[in-house]
């Protein structure tokens, strides 16, 4: 039940920080080692590049997973819209492994693009938060995501569920087969500190309604900006607001807004800014000021080492590879919010079903 939340949704965006410790508790033991079964591991090792596919928000976990595998274990991954791969199916390396990503296990689109693999005798991996879906029993071996059910059609612990599974079987695979990265990961500690994040995110969720409610209310669209990692999270950022709040957003790699869409910026239109990546936070400085130039109107959103004096929302400094788990919270929380405040029903958005059981 929701207790004595308004909205299931925000029951799961709080639940978080509970899905990481029991994530951490479930599969890593007490030295902070991954505990995935080795026929598991084996498959994962035997494998020359992974492909994962996946729709929605599972896609973008997906994006996620992709910088994971590649930083943590070397293999070469691919990330691809379970719904384009089923009928174009992407030209495979000697050893392919498939990954579905999916909480709910049943989405049509990815459940074509198992049953070519198994055709063609591809070994695939589900993550799934439903461990007797259809994607688990048909694929060679899954894994459960553990997040609890989901009930709100906007996807949150699943994903934050889903990249930490990522980041587990990353370490464990690149432990395998021999990568230095893997075996430096403190995923225990990351875990802790991710999981305090988030819980330092929801106890400020009154400043990220205001913030809402000044910047995103009034507006028809807005957009999120982030380069490295906070790419893909920009991408599932923007998903999260538009699918509930039906305000038109946009996620962008920082800079391509210059190459096109920037003819977009208004004044006043919002645009929310991650920085969480060392390498590029000072470009990120200049994309915010090229689009306040133009008249927009931009939150920023920074971790702790890279924060300057007038950020909106600071972060808690963790491994810029999880920050993804922390930043994702706030993204959720004004989706929420801008549903919530337009009067919208949050956990059932028009035209949506929790799962989409046709192609
Ligand atoms: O159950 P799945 O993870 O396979 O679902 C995939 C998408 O349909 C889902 O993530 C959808 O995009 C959510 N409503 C997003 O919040």
């Amino acid at each position: 039940s929701k207790g004595t939340y308004e909205f299931y949704m925000l029951k799961e965006i709080c639940e978080q920080p509970g899905v990481l410790r029991h994530l951490e508790q479930f599969y890593l033991d007490q030295n902070g080692e991954p505990q995935i079964k080795a026929k598991i591991i084996d498959m994962l090792a035997a494998a020359d590049r992974l492909y994962i596919f996946a729709a929605g928000t599972s896609y973008h976990a997906g994006l996620v997973g992709k910088v994971l595998f590649e930083k943590f274990a070397g293999v070469p991954t691919e990330v691809g819209f379970a719904s384009e791969a089923g009928y174009h199916f992407p030209m495979m390396s000697k050893h392919p492994l498939f990954i579905f990503l999916s909480q709910s296990g049943e989405t049509a689109d990815s459940r074509v693009v198992l049953q070519e693999a198994i055709k063609r005798n591809i070994p695939s991996l589900t993550l799934t938060n439903v461990p007797n879906s259809t994607l688990a029993r048909e694929a060679t071996a899954s894994l459960s995501l553990e997040a609890g059910p989901e009930i709100a059609v906007a996807s949150t612990k699943a994903y934050t569920a889903q990249i930490a599974l990522e980041a587990i079987l990353a370490k464990a695979l690149g432990e395998k087969i021999g990568n230095e990265n893997a075996r430096a990961f403190d995923l225990k500690t990351a875990f802790a500190l991710a999981a305090e994040g988030a819980e330092q995110v929801i106890s400020s969720k009154e400043k990220i309604e205001q913030l809402a409610q000044k910047f995103l209310l009034p507006s028809r669209n807005a957009f999120y900006i982030g380069r490295g990692i906070d790419y893909p999270l920009a991408l599932e950022a923007a998903l999260k607001l538009k699918e509930v709040s039906y305000i038109q957003t946009e996620g962008f790699a920082a800079a391509e807004l210059k190459h096109g869409t920037i003819s977009l910026i208004e004044k006043g239109t919002p645009v929310i800014a991650l920085i969480n990546d060392p390498l590029t936070a000072d470009l990120m400085r200049g994309n915010i000021q090229e689009v306040i130039a133009r008249g927009a109107s931009v939150i920023t959103i920074a971790s702790k080492k890279l924060a300057v004096d007038d950020d909106d929302i600071v972060l808690p400094e963790i491994n810029y590879y999880l920050t993804p788990l922390v930043s994702v919270v706030v993204a959720q929380l004004f989706a929420y919010y801008a549903s919530k405040d337009k009067g919208l029903d949050v956990d059932k958005p028009r035209n949506l079903a929790k799962s989409v059981t046709v192609e």
